[in-house]
């Protein structure tokens, strides 16, 4: 881990969540480390397992390695509504994946699951990385991991 990422932020455990954040980000298996954990707690002087107790609360923290790209489907209700179930099945399929939270063999892709993204107005949708992706369809959603698998950038 790059120790710039950590010294960005002033030595304040109020800081922990930004931190921890900016470190998975930084990762191209988006994951914390528990050698980051422990840095992490040695820079704000907190115990590594208040670290560690935040990073497994979050649902947005990983302690596994995951994908390059991390795929979050919106299930809220007004998504649900517009076919987020399909767009889900859609995705386990094209990527070859049993359930969610699993990461691709070639470790391109990990299939999540989120509340609304808000963005309603263009249900069904999902957010890949920091970029999201609206009015999703079969043909849309294959156009899009299929840009990815060539080397999209939207990391
Ligand atoms: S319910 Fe899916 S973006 Fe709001």
């Amino acid at each position: 881990m790059d120790k710039k990422i950590i010294e960005k932020y002033a030595p304040d455990p109020e800081n922990l969540l930004f931190i921890l954040h900016d470190i998975q980000d930084s990762k191209v298996d988006h994951y914390l480390s528990f050698n980051d954990l422990q840095e992490v707690a040695k820079y704000l002087g907190i115990p590594v397992s208040k670290v560690q107790g935040v990073a497994t609360f979050y649902s947005m923290y990983s302690l596994e390695p995951r994908g390059k790209y991390i795929i979050r489907v919106c299930e809220s209700a007004p998504c649900h509504v517009m076919g987020a179930l399909d767009i889900l099945k859609e995705f386990k399929e094209l990527l070859g994946l049993d359930k969610i939270g699993e990461t691709t063999k070639d470790k391109l892709f990990t299939l999540e699951t989120s509340a609304c993204l808000g963005v309603c107005g263009v249900a069904p949708a999902c957010m890949i990385n920091d970029v999201v992706y609206g009015n999703l369809t079969k043909e849309k959603i294959k156009q899009i991991i299929d840009g990815l698998r060539k080397g999209g950038s939207n990391v």
